[in-house]
């Protein structure tokens, strides 16, 4: 599944741009992970045991003409994940996944983050269309009081003990989420759990006779190990998360876990009527890519990363990236009760076959349909673009040590890797030797080709994230719209941004 570290270093090095070559070279890893699997220690439980837990949905502390505030503490804390034992998390407001917050679309939302964690944080808004100065720069830092400041460079910000973050969201309806994204830091903040859901709503998607209240449903998909005590496993070189970044050698390529959790919860059951469901499908995992399936039941795709599509698409199955989310609505008005249907993982092996068990228990009313027509999605036309820019992503030598690259380099905050004109359309061509999934902040692109054909059903709609293959590229067209400033475009597989996979580009 994995590649070795052998045939990983057999293509490192190939020039991305024989792609055709390098294909077969790639191969091991071709049909699952660029990442290697950290076992647990611990016994782990039987799954489809445990409920499915739904995060709690913040209330403001205020709430006046120019917007909601929010209050979040991170803070450590004990929680039982596996039953029976106890696991240290970094969580915002103690719990993972942190809090929901829930924005109306133009309606400024203002949340405090109260850093009580013995570490820096940055909180960035994934999917959100932010203000520079709120969009969680990897070096702008909310530090601990007694954070020595020597240990923070990069010429960001950095404020002590907490700082606001503004959202103005002006930005359609759509499944965001909040997480940790400090410098060189950010792998080991998320997997121990700083990262939650916000959700954005406005009046047309609440229009549509969608699923509702308790049947839409967030789903924060994200793999963990266990050490025999309850701890997570994860592979940093110093777990204090202080000074020293990075994983051990073996784990360059990303981290896998052997449990798989569902909001924060191993293999969970979710009780379910027999009626359709919207589920709010967000991949959390630092590195792992899942194919999902309910054998006998499709997906009604109706959402991507940035808000509903045009129309409806039915699935069987939907690959998902680190980062990515997917909308969609299962229809189990024709189950009887007592059926019980799993969340299979096709990529997944052992324990990471299976993700979630849903439980038909009695039949139910249900008058929520999928209407043919979701929303508008004007295309982005290619042919309209000003230019084509390339971002490849590979692995290379950086200096004295081998690391993740874009275009040959690894991250600079004092690089302008582009400089990018608001208001123009470009096509950004992401050029790949593995499997990189790319983000970009501040405005949804839509996906044009996969190696110049047709792009995959999951790449439908607008999005922020997108799963790029071994010997592959991506052409997306992008146009930014509003907000002057520093942004970065970047891996999300987690291990890899750490080791300096980001870039750089300006708006103006
Ligand atoms: Cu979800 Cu720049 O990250
Ligand atoms: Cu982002
Ligand atoms: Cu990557």
């Amino acid at each position: 599944m994995t590649l070795s570290r052998r045939g990983f270093l057999g293509v490192a090095g190939v020039s991305v741009l024989g792609a055709a070559s390098l294909g077969s070279l790639v191969l091991p890893g071709a049909a699952g992970q660029t990442a290697e699997l950290m076992r647990s220690r611990a016994r782990l439980p039987e799954p489809f045991t445990v409920p499915l837990p739904i995060p709690p949905v913040a209330r403001p502390v205020r709430s006046d003409a120019s917007g909601d505030y929010y209050e979040i503490t991170q803070r450590e804390a004990s929680v039982e994940i596996l039953p029976g034992l106890r696991t240290r998390i970094l969580g915002y407001d103690g719990i993972f996944p942190g809090p929901t917050i829930v924005s109306r679309s133009g309606r400024r939302t203002v949340v405090t983050h109260r850093n009580e964690l013995s570490v820096p944080t940055a909180v960035h808004l994934h999917g959100g269309h932010t203000p520079a100065a709120h969009d969680g720069h990897p070096h702008d830092l909310v530090v601990p009081p007694d954070w020595g400041m020597a240990h923070t460079m990069g010429g960001g910000t950095v404020t002590v003990g907490q700082r606001d973050y503004e959202y103005p969201c002006r930005q359609r309806a759509a499944t965001l989420w909040y997480h940790d994204h400090r410098m060189d830091f950010t792998g080991p903040a998320v997997y121990r759990g700083l990262a939650g859901f916000h959700l954005v709503h406005d009046d047309e998607d609440d229009a549509l006779p969608l699923p509702r209240e308790e049947r839409d449903i967030p789903l924060m998909i994200t793999d963990r190990s266990f050490d025999e005590d309850g701890s997570f496993r994860y592979p940093a070189l110093d777990l204090a998360m202080r000074v020293l970044p990075g994983v051990e050698d073996d784990f360059m390529e990303g981290v896998l876990g052997d449990v798989v959790l569902v909001n924060g919860a191993p293999w969970p059951v979710l009780e379910v009527e027999a009626a359709r469901y919207r589920l709010r499908i967000l991949n959390g995992s630092n590195a792992r890519r899942y194919r999902l399936s309910v054998p006998g039941v499709p997906f009604v795709h109706i959402g991507s990363d940035s808000g509903l599509l045009a129309r409806p698409a039915t699935l069987e199955s939907l690959t998902v990236a680190p980062g990515e989310r997917f909308d969609v609505v299962i229809d189990l008005s024709g189950q009887r009760p007592g059926t019980e249907l799993t969340v299979e993982n096709g990529l997944g092996s052992g324990g990471t076959a299976s993700v979630l068990r849903l439980r038909v228990t009695r039949r139910a009313s249900d008058d929520s349909r999928v209407p043919d027509r979701l929303s508008s999605v004007p295309r982005l036309d290619p042919v309209r673009a000003v230019r084509t820019r390339q971002w490849r992503f590979t692995r290379g030598e950086a200096g004295d040590h081998t690391s993740w690259l874009i275009n040959d380099a690894t991250f600079d905050p004092n690089r302008i890797d582009a400089d990018v004109s608001l208001g123009e359309l470009e096509i950004w061509r992401f050029v790949s030797e593995l499997h990189h999934p790319v983000h970009v902040h501040l405005d949804p692109f839509q996906v044009i080709s996969r190696r110049g054909k047709v792009p995959r059903p999951e790449d439908a709609g607008w999005k922020d994230t997108v799963d790029v293959n071994p010997a592959e590229y991506v052409d997306v067209a992008v146009r930014f719209s509003d907000y002057a400033g520093k942004y970065l475009v970047h891996c999300h597989n987690l291990e890899h941004e750490d080791m300096a996979m980001m870039a750089t580009y300006r708006t103006s």
